[in-house]
């Protein structure tokens, strides 16, 4: 299992440090799950820092197609990778809602990231309009295509399928829907010969009292969790709800 955690813009380096001195002696030592934290960029060095010594991973929410230049107020992958940050969080439904990322936009980040050997973990998901009108697996279809034109098959990725209807509502979606949902993903990876074993992750209101459930459906390979990572307890909750 994968458990990777989007603080969003949320906490500053400070907090940074003391979340990530509390989690480390509370995380349970034979865990074997990996977990992945993806503070704001402000706090990436915090992290860095913080997880020299650790198996704990992390990466920036977002990155630009360039190392550096006139680019101002973008994030550099290459020093994320500098700081030895493994992995980018790219498409997620806010940066598509509010700063007007698109499928090819999010495609050229992924192929960009994975040209540095960072590992993208790139976002799909429906809105809740889309559900309703039985658009889910065009919309994920159309999203992925956008996705599989760039990316290298034989480089490590993740998906992480995250109803935009079920980030940070509370409204969980149905074991039947993350079911389906994810053989839905799975499916088309394999129709496109890509790995079989690439990691699914579910996103959307995941906490300690759905994750056990969650995960034991088929296909789901992981959690990317927004509210519930903030904090220690409730985020130990999920990675240790899971057997
Ligand atoms: P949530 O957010 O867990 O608060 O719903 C998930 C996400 O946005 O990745």
């Amino acid at each position: 299992m994968i458990f990777a955690a989007n603080w969003k813009l949320n906490k500053n380096p400070e907090q940074t440090r003391q979340f990530f001195k509390d989690f480390a002696l509370q995380l349970p030592q034979n865990l074997q799950s990996d977990c992945i934290f993806f503070p704001p960029a402000t706090n990436l060095e915090a992290a860095s820092q913080s997880l020299k010594d650790t198996k704990i991973q992390f990466g920036s929410q977002n990155c630009y197609l360039q190392s550096s230049g006139a680019f101002t107020g973008e994030i550099s992958a290459q020093v994320v990778k500098d700081l030895g940050g493994k992995y980018i969080l790219v498409g997620h439904s806010e940066r598509r809602t509010y700063f007007g990322e698109n499928d090819a936009f999010i495609a050229d980040k992924v192929k960009y990231v994975q040209s540095l050997d960072l590992i993208p973990v790139v976002c799909i998901g429906e809105t809740l309009d889309e559900r309703l009108n039985g658009k889910t697996n065009e919309v994920l279809y159309k999203q992925l295509e956008a996705i599989t034109q760039t990316v290298e098959a034989n480089k490590k990725w993740i998906i992480a399928y995250e109803p935009v209807w079920a980030i940070g509502t509370g409204v969980v979606a149905k074991n039947e829907q993350v079911q389906e949902t994810h053989a839905f993903i799975r499916e088309y990876l394999i129709g496109k010969s890509f790995s079989q074993d690439l990691p699914i992750l579910y996103g959307g209101s995941v906490k300690g009292v759905n994750a056990a459930e969650l995960a034991d459906i088929a296909n789901v390979n992981g959690f990317l969790v927004g509210g519930a990572s903030l904090e220690v307890k409730s985020f130990l909750e999920i990675c240790t709800a899971v057997k």
